[in-house]
């Protein structure tokens, strides 16, 4: 059997009841490191769960999923992600290869950043298509997540944009060598996500187009929610460039319509309640 397992957001204590018994049974545990973090590494989870994980980056999970597969055919294996099994879009690919290969497998559901941002106090039923902001180089600078939001918006509605992750990259330099040395994991900040926003809208003002997103667009940055030491902090876009969130992992939420209950709510999280004068 192969059980795809959520770990919830926070730390080890997050799992469920549930997925911890299943965990406690499998022979092998993998441990999906690619698409996101909790505050605690993996020894941290190893002393909790009472059981070894073996790390799955994306070379392992992409190249070796049959590996995996394999040994689900013969005895019980668990596949632990962070958040939902579902809240990244690239697990259902390994459910397809099990039915494919006639393996059982079971989903243990978890708490996800798809459905924790409600903590802001944005209406879960106000959002409308997910993005991912992915972060520039010099040479490829898509913006293809702002036209998004932009349509999000015109349709009265939030974006949850989730921020761009990088594990186990190598430099050009390594990658032209061949060179197996990895870049330390660099995780997308808030400030940084709301840079790359600006810099569209000034580029959009310059082709002679007035964004549907400005400077003045209220916004909300969260960082490590469902952690302790989670944090909320709502204002502007401009305000967003210079918010001090902290240690990763970081969300950003571009507001739509706001209905008076939301703007209650994310008046709790403001520095400078004025912002939502005009709302
Ligand atoms: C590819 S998604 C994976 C989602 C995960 N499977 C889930 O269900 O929550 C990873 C991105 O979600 C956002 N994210 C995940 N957990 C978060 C948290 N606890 N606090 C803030 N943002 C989070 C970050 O932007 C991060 O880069």
């Amino acid at each position: 059997m192969l059980y795809l397992i959520g770990l919830g957001l926070g730390d080890a204590k997050d799992i469920t009841v549930k997925g911890l018994e299943v965990i406690k049974r499998c022979s092998q545990v993998y441990l999906e490191s690619y698409t996101s973090i909790l505050t605690v590494g993996k020894e941290a989870l190893e002393e909790f769960y009472g059981k070894e994980l073996i790390l799955a980056d994306r070379e392992t999970v992409e190249q070796e999923a049959d590996a995996i597969l394999k040994d689900a055919q013969i005895c019980d294996v668990a596949f632990l992600v962070v958040g939902d099994p579902f809240g990244a879009t690239t697990h259902s690919d390994l459910v397809l290869r099990a039915v494919k290969l006639g393996i059982p497998y079971r989903v243990i559901h978890n708490a996800s950043i798809l459905n924790a941002v409600g903590c802001c106090g944005l209406q879960l039923y106000n959002f409308g298509e997910t993005v991912s902001v992915v972060c520039w180089t010099d040479t490829w600078k898509p913006e293809s997540f702002f036209d998004k939001i932009t349509k999000n918006r015109r349709n009265g509605m939030h974006t949850l944009c989730l921020l761009d992750i990088k594990v186990k990259e190598q430099s050009m330099e390594n990658l032209v060598k061949g060179k197996k040395i990895y870049e330390p994991p660099w995780y997308m900040s808030v400030n940084q996500a709301a840079e790359q926003l600006l810099a569209i809208v000034q580029k959009r003002r310059l082709e002679g187009e007035e964004p549907e997103i400005t400077e003045h667009t209220v916004c909300v940055g969260l960082a490590r929610v469902g952690a302790e030491n989670q944090k909320i902090a709502s204002g502007t876009l401009q305000e967003m460039t210079t918010v001090v969130l902290g240690e990763p992992l970081h969300s950003l939420v571009v507001t739509g319509t706001l209905h008076p209950l939301e703007i209650d709510m994310l008046k709790l999280f403001a520095a400078d309640k004025s912002v939502f004068e005009h709302c």
